[in-house]
């Protein structure tokens, strides 16, 4: 995997802005914001015309920092190169112990993403990307027959990919309830409407289902001329949700409890952007959003305990659900009716044995002070160090 780097600040100034943003048929100043065609144009112009490979970016934002789990290292390296070097992402936006799962990718570009999740889910399971840029898509639909039969062996393909809009899946034809998981690296902060995009992602989830993605948020509300900067949009900076701006809109969407998994800043090095990003500071997040009925805002204490059975691939000593969870194999931890939703009635499920139910209640569940270090990611009540982690 290529490590992008920092460009010297000539490669991000006015001429390759202008070329984003006059090939947008947008003002060479900046897209005119409120203009969501025009945030798009921008966005699948940088993405099928400005980059060539990953090598063209011109920060790290759009670049993984931590290397991938074991079993994905393994999956990668059955991925054709062209696949690979056209990719984009910011995390590592896939849970293991998938198989068997329906997966769709929110933005799945030349779709390493999908190759991977392929592998990870086996022969039962499907993967589906959607992404608006054709030249994305070729790539990702080019080698994705000989990849499943040859390089994984499977009768016929189990991945294939849609051009759409990821406000919209209905026309993408992604039906209601039909995805045990939703993956997306490093995509959600070009949309101009991210609460479209979570009440699609929950409309598509079944009961039980979770969004497990990656994605660069900030430590503010960014000012405008940030947002309308095309290089930095383009580059997953301008388009960066402040993070409790996110967590209220998951809120609205359906998801109560917001968990962050993993959180790394994002080192904006060059001089120029620097100036032009003042003080903000930016985070790439790792989230997972359960659709649940039983998730609530705040974690409650029915008297609830959780044990898992390490089988999870890849987990065989313990299993990592958050930032302040972490269940050693067959040892039991009390948790909040929250978490015990999460690994009880959720796909993890099967991996976990959770005791109580919710015909008593105890009041709050005991946490423990959330810790000062910015930018405070966990949507939910439970903080690390508390009586649940
Ligand atoms: C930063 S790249 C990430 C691609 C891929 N997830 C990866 O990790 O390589 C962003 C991708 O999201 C797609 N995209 C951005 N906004 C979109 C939208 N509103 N609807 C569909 N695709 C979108 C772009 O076309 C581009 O391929």
């Amino acid at each position: 995997m290529s490590c992008c780097g920092t460009k010297p600040a000539a490669a991000i100034g006015a001429p390759v802005a202008a070329a984003a943003a006059a090939a947008a048929g947008a003002p060479t100043t900046g897209i005119q914001m409120g203009d969501d065609a025009a945030v798009k144009a921008s966005v699948q112009n940088y993405y099928g015309e400005v980059l060539a490979t990953s090598d063209d970016l011109k920060t790290s934002a759009c670049c993984t920092a931590v290397a991938p789990p074991p079993l994905v290292r393994q999956a990668l390296a059955k991925v054709p190169d062209e696949v690979l070097e056209k990719y984009y992402g910011c995390g590592s936006p896939l849970p293991m112990g998938i198989e068997g799962l329906r997966v769709l990718d929110l933005g799945s570009g030349s779709g390493r993403d999908c190759y991977v999740a392929a592998a990870l889910v086996g022969e039962r399971g499907s993967v589906t990307g959607v992404d608006m840029t054709q030249a994305q898509l070729a790539v990702a639909r080019k080698h994705a027959e000989v990849y499943c039969t040859q390089a994984l062996g499977y009768s016929a393909a189990n991945m294939r990919f849609v051009e759409g809009q990821i406000e919209d899946l209905a026309a993408a034809g992604i039906q209601d309830s039909s995805v045990d998981l939703v993956i997306s690296n490093c995509v959600i902060n070009l949309s101009p409407d991210k609460a479209a995009v979570l009440r699609e992602v929950h409309r598509v989830l079944a009961e039980g289902g979770e969004m497990f993605f990656s994605d660069v948020y900030c430590d503010r509300r960014l000012p405008d001329q940030v947002r309308k900067h095309p290089v930095l949009l383009g580059e997953c900076l301008g388009g960066a949700l402040y993070v409790q701006d996110f967590i209220r809109l998951c809120r609205t969407a359906g998801f109560q409890d917001p968990r962050a998994l993993s959180t790394s800043e994002i080192e904006v090095r060059d001089p120029e952007l620097q100036s032009l990003l003042g003080e903000a500071r930016f985070f790439s997040i790792t989230y997972r959003l359960f659709k649940l009925a039983g998730v609530e805002t705040t974690c409650e204490d029915y008297g609830q305990a959780c044990r898992y059975q390490g089988t999870i691939p890849g987990h065989p000593h313990s299993y990592t659900l958050d930032d302040h969870h972490t269940f050693a194999a067959g040892k039991w931890y009390e948790v909040c009716g929250s978490t015990a939703a999460m690994v009880g009635d959720s796909w993890l499920g099967k991996h976990f044995e959770v005791i109580g139910d919710r015909s008593r209640h105890f009041g709050l569940f005991e946490c423990g002070p959330a810790p000062a270090a910015a930018p405070t990611p966990s949507g939910g009540a439970c903080a690390p160090g508390g009586a649940c982690c």
